[in-house]
C-alpha cells in the first residue's frame, strides 16, 4: 500500500480516520483511547471545536503571505508566548528540530559576538533534539547519529543530571557558550532530574557567561503542570524551544529568547518561508486561549498525580517494574526488560501507548483527559504490564 513512501517508519498496522477528544477511530470503525496524543502534540485532544473553528475561519480568510510582510497573528502569538514564558522575543518555525536549530544558531552567534571562533554547546546523554544534522548531533543517542557522519562540530556531551560534569567542562573548555537541556527527557525514557538541577545549571551559566537553553518541545505548553517545566522552579532560561503541543497538530515551532539571546538574530541571519504563517499562528493562539480558559495547566498536574498514584498502587510491588516516574502528564513505567511488544498488545485492546528507551512505557495523555478516562488508562496499562511480566 505504501510502496511510494520512503521506508522511514515501522508503522503499526492501523490507520485512523477520525478523532474526537481522547478518542480515535480506525478505518474499520474500531475505537481507540489515545494515551500518547500524537507524541505530546494533541494536548487539547482531537478535533477540539475551538481549534477547528479557528482553523476553518483562518483558512477561509488568509493562510500564508510569507515573512516578507508583517503578520499580525504572529506578533500576537509572540506577545502571548512571552507573557506566559517570561521570555522577550520569539522566532517561529515549523517543527521541534527547526526550533532547536534556531537555538543552536543563536548560541553560535552569541559566541562569535564574544570572539569565540569555535563555540561549543553542552548537550546531554540520552537527550533527543531532532533529526536535522545539527540536532541529531546534539541528540545523545548513537543509533540516531549512525550513518550520518561527519557530524556537526561544536557539541560537548555530558551525562544528564550530573552537575559536576558541567562544572568540569566549565573548567576545561573556554569555548563553551551554552547548555542545551530538556527539563525532563522524553524520548530518553521520561528521565526526571533531581530537584534544583536547572537552578544549578542557571548558576553555572551565569558564572561563565553561557546561555541556558531549554528544549521544552515535549515538556512545554502545560504538559508537566506548568506552562513550561522550568516554572516549577526559579531558573529562568535564556532560550526556550517549543513545537509539538503549540499547534495541537498544526505544525508550528518556536524559539523564545530573553536578554542578550533575544537580540542576536538580526535581519538576514535566519529565516523560513512558512514559519509563523497566519494559519499556524491562529491555531496556536486558539490552543493557548483554550488551555487557559479550561484551566488545563493545573489539571495536567492533578491528573499526573492521580495517574502516578494509581500506577504506584497497581504496580508498586510488581516484580519486573523497576520504576514509576514522571512529571505532570509525562509518565514513565520502567521495566527490567525490553517491552516494545506492549505497544502492539495495547493497540489490540484499543489503547495507544508508546515504549521508549526500550524498556520504558511512556504515556502522554491529552490534558483534557477526564478522571474516569485517566483511571481507565491506569487500569488497562497496569493489566497489560502485569500480563506481559507474568505471561
Ligand atoms: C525534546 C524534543 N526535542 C525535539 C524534538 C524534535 O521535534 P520534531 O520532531 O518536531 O522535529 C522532539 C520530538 O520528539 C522532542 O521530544
Amino acid at each position: 500500500m505504501a510502496d511510494h513512501l520512503m521506508a522511514t517508519y515501522n508503522r503499526l498496522p492501523v490507520q485512523f480516520t477520525k478523532g474526537e477528544g481522547i478518542w480515535l477511530w480506525d478505518s474499520e470503525h474500531r475505537q481507540y483511547l489515545d494515551a500518547i496524543s500524537g507524541i505530546a502534540v494533541c494536548g487539547l485532544g482531537h478535533a477540539h471545536p475551538a481549534v477547528t473553528q479557528a482553523l476553518c475561519e483562518q483558512a477561509a480568510t488568509l493562510v500564508h503571505t510569507s515573512n516578507l510582510y508583517g503578520i499580525t497573528l504572529q506578533a500576537d502569538l509572540a506577545d502571548r508566548l512571552c507573557e506566559i514564558s517570561g521570555m522577550q522575543r520569539a522566532f517561529f518555525c515549523n517543527s521541534g528540530a527547526e526550533a532547536n536549530e534556531a537555538a543552536i544558531k543563536i548560541a553560535r552567534l552569541y559566541g562569535h559576538g564574544k570572539d569565540i571562533a569555535c563555540p561549543a554547546i553542552i548537550v546531554m546523554e540520552q537527550s533527543f533534539h531532532g533529526r536535522t544534522l545539527a540536532t541529531l548531533t546534539a541528540t545523545g543517542n548513537r543509533r540516531i547519529q549512525a550513518g550520518f557522519e561527519p557530524l556537526v562540530r561544536g557539541f560537548i556531551r555530558v551525562p544528564y543530571n550530573d552537575l559536576d560534569a558541567i562544572r568540569t567542562v566549565a573548567s576545561n573548555n573556554s569555548d563553551t557558550v551554552a547548555v542545551l537541556v530538556e527539563p525532563v527527557q522524553g524520548e530518553g525514557g521520561i528521565n526526571v532530574p533531581d530537584a534544583g538541577y536547572l537552578e544549578c545549571i542557571r548558576e553555572i551559566c551565569d558564572a561563565n557567561g553561557w546561555l541556558m537553553m531549554l528544549d521544552e518541545i515535549q515538556t512545554g505548553i502545560g504538559r508537566t503542570g506548568q506552562w513550561f517545566a522550568w516554572q516549577h522552579g526559579s531558573a529562568r532560561p535564556d532560550v526556550i524551544t517549543l513545537a509539538k503541543a503549540l499547534g495541537n497538530g498544526v505544525p508550528i515551532g518556536a524559539c523564545l529568547a530573553h536578554g542578550a539571546a533575544a537580540e542576536v538574530l538580526q535581519p538576514g541571519k535566519h529565516g523560513t518561508t512558512f514559519g509563523g504563517n497566519p494559519l499556524a499562528c491562529r491555531a496556536a493562539l486558539a490552543v493557548l486561549e483554550n488551555i487557559t480558559q479550561e484551566g488545563l495547566v493545573v489539571r495536567a498536574a492533578e491528573l499526573g498525580q492521580r495517574m502516578r498514584s494509581g500506577f504506584s498502587a497497581a504496580l508498586g510491588g510488581q516484580p519486573g517494574v523497576t520504576d514509576i516516574r514522571g512529571h505532570g502528564l509525562m509518565l514513565g513505567i520502567e521495566l527490567d526488560r525490553p517491552c516494545g511488544e506492549l505497544v502492539g498488545k495495547a493497540l489490540q485492546c484499543g489503547l495507544l501507548i508508546n515504549v521508549t528507551a526500550e524498556r520504558v512505557v511512556r504515556l502522554l495523555p491529552p490534558l483534557i483527559t477526564t478522571d474516569k478516562q485517566a483511571d481507565m488508562i491506569v487500569a488497562q496499562v497496569s493489566d497489560l504490564i502485569r500480563d506481559f511480566l507474568t505471561g
